[in-house]
């Protein structure tokens, strides 16, 4: 099938690149000239497992372009996909302004002779689909004929550093739309998905068990708010192991242990209840705000959501804390932080933890150590003035540090010795905001240590 796809990010390169891959005549429009370049030249602008790979298939095989230039892709294509960003205003109202732009082009562009589905990928706000069809007439300069096109919406749940795995694997896939027509073409697009009838590419093997993908089928109204609710339970999960993470501290429990407990039950799940440094990325504080926004908007007050933002928020100042229990005053000390990514396997910093605690760091008085495997170039391209030392490797950053503050859960920084952490440090101090290690084999390496829910 003929695809387009505004917007070259993370969801659209990667959704671009994987349907291509299946077989679909692919073209995405961006509006960053590097971006084009890059991609041109088969370097994709994100780290993502697998991507570079896919990528230079799919560019070889000639079934993949990216343009700045919409009205010819717009025309020729049946299914056009907005995903482009919606960053948060400083209101948490969510901005589409870039979804504006993309509607206004598609308009322009519109085939009129046969029919199309505009497809919101992007997380937009409920009732977007509406506010779309809006712009796209603009776009068009006048109603366009009945039954040209149609807007659906197809919410992404892919996660950052498993993009791939998340496009060929995925959970479920979500369809909102009022014609039947438009859900029979997108099940059509999506159908080697949905049946799991492809070759699985060699760098992202099929999981064993996968045979058929479920897919829900809905209004659109609903499948926006699939999106929302189900970042907002995610980053409640969260917060809420927080929470308890606390009460253990105080009580003298594990919460590590309390999560495998209370994870076992097959009602509550294991994942998504480590405590730690707290929840960060692109997506979950955006959408909470986006979310809250909306139900304020709608003259309800959504106290869970609140708390899940504040327990948030102050979780990653409780890492400050753990560090002045052990080092009293922070001022001329020198600090090690590990990890800056929101989360391991990315290089993404939009809202990442370590950004709060590096920032709390340096306003404290603090010299800061930095390393991150893939991270850094992210951190000195955007916040070039923040006075940090930037390490060779993960052992080099302890060089002449009192303490180091673990901040994202690398398999990698696991893997590091305690006992060379003990000695690369010149006071053995380990704020261990990941849980990465045990509070008995990190004591035995003579650290001081302090975890997250346990002492
Ligand atoms: N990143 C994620 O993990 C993730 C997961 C699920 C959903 N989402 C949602 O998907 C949407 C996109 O997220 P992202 O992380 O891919 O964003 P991103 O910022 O990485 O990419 C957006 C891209 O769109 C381009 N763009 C902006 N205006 C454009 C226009 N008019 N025409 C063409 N291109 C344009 C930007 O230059 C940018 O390259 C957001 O709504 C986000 O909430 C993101």
């Amino acid at each position: 099938m003929q695809v387009t796809i505004f917007g070259a990010g993370y969801v659209g390169l990667v959704t671009g690149t994987v349907l291509a891959d299946l077989g679909h005549q692919v073209t995405v429009i961006e509006v960053v000239a590097e971006k084009i370049a890059k991609i041109r030249q088969g370097q994709a602008p994100i780290y993502e497992h697998g991507l570079d790979a896919m990528l230079a298939r799919v560019l070889a095989s000639g079934r993949f372009h990216v343009t700045d230039s919409a009205s010819a892709a717009v025309q020729s294509a049946e299914v056009i996909f907005i995903a482009v960003g919606t960053p948060p205003l400083p209101t948490g109202e969510a901005d589409l302004s870039y979804v504006r732009q993309a509607a206004l082009a598609i308009g322009q562009g519109l085939a009129q002779n046969r029919r199309q589905v505009v497809v919101n990928k992007a997380t937009v706000p409920i009732g977007s689909a509406n506010q779309v069809e809006v712009w796209i007439e603009d776009g068009f300069g006048a109603r366009p004929p009945v039954d040209a096109y149609t807007v659906a919406s197809n919410p992404e749940f892919l996660r950052e550093g498993t993009a791939i795995f998340d496009t060929l694997y995925p959970d479920r896939i979500v369809l909102g739309a009022d014609e039947a027509w438009a859900l029979e073409l997108l099940k059509e697009m999506y159908r080697p998905i949905i049946e799991q009838t492809f070759e699985p590419p060699l760098e992202v093997p099929r999981p064993e068990q996968l045979q058929m993908v479920p897919l829900v089928q809905t209004d659109r109204i609903s499948a926006e708010m699939i999106k929302y609710a189900a970042n907002a339970f995610l980053a409640t999960k969260i917060s809420f192991a927080n929470e308890i993470a606390n009460i253990c501290e105080r009580v003298g429990a594990d919460v590590v242990e309390v999560a495998q407990g209370i994870g076992l039950d097959r009602r509550i799940g294991p994942r998504f209840l480590n405590a730690g440094a707290g929840w960060g990325g692109s997506c979950f504080g955006k959408d909470l705000s986006a979310l809250i926004f909306t139900a304020e908007e709608y003259g309800y007050r959504p106290e869970l959501l609140h708390s899940t933002v504040r327990v948030n928020r102050e979780q990653r100042h409780r890492m400050i804390s753990h560090l002045q229990d052990a080092l009293k005053t922070i001022k001329g000390r020198r600090v090690a932080v590990w990890g800056l990514a929101f989360k391991p396997g990315t290089d993404d910093l939009r809202d990442a933890p370590a950004l709060t605690v590096i920032g709390e760091l340096l306003r404290l008085g603090a010299r800061v150590h930095v390393y991150d495997p893939v991270a850094m170039a992210t951190l000195q391209r955007d916040y070039p003035d923040l006075e940090v030392v930037y390490a060779d490797n993960a052992v080099a950053a302890l060089r002449g540090a009192e303490a180091l503050m673990v901040l994202t859960e690398w398999p990698e920084f696991a893997q590091i010795p305690l006992t060379q952490i003990a000695q690369g440090l010149s006071r053995p101090v380990l704020i261990d905001g990941r849980n990465l290690w045990t509070p008995e084999s990190a004591k035995r390496a003579g650290l001081d240590y302090h975890g997250v829910g346990r002492s």
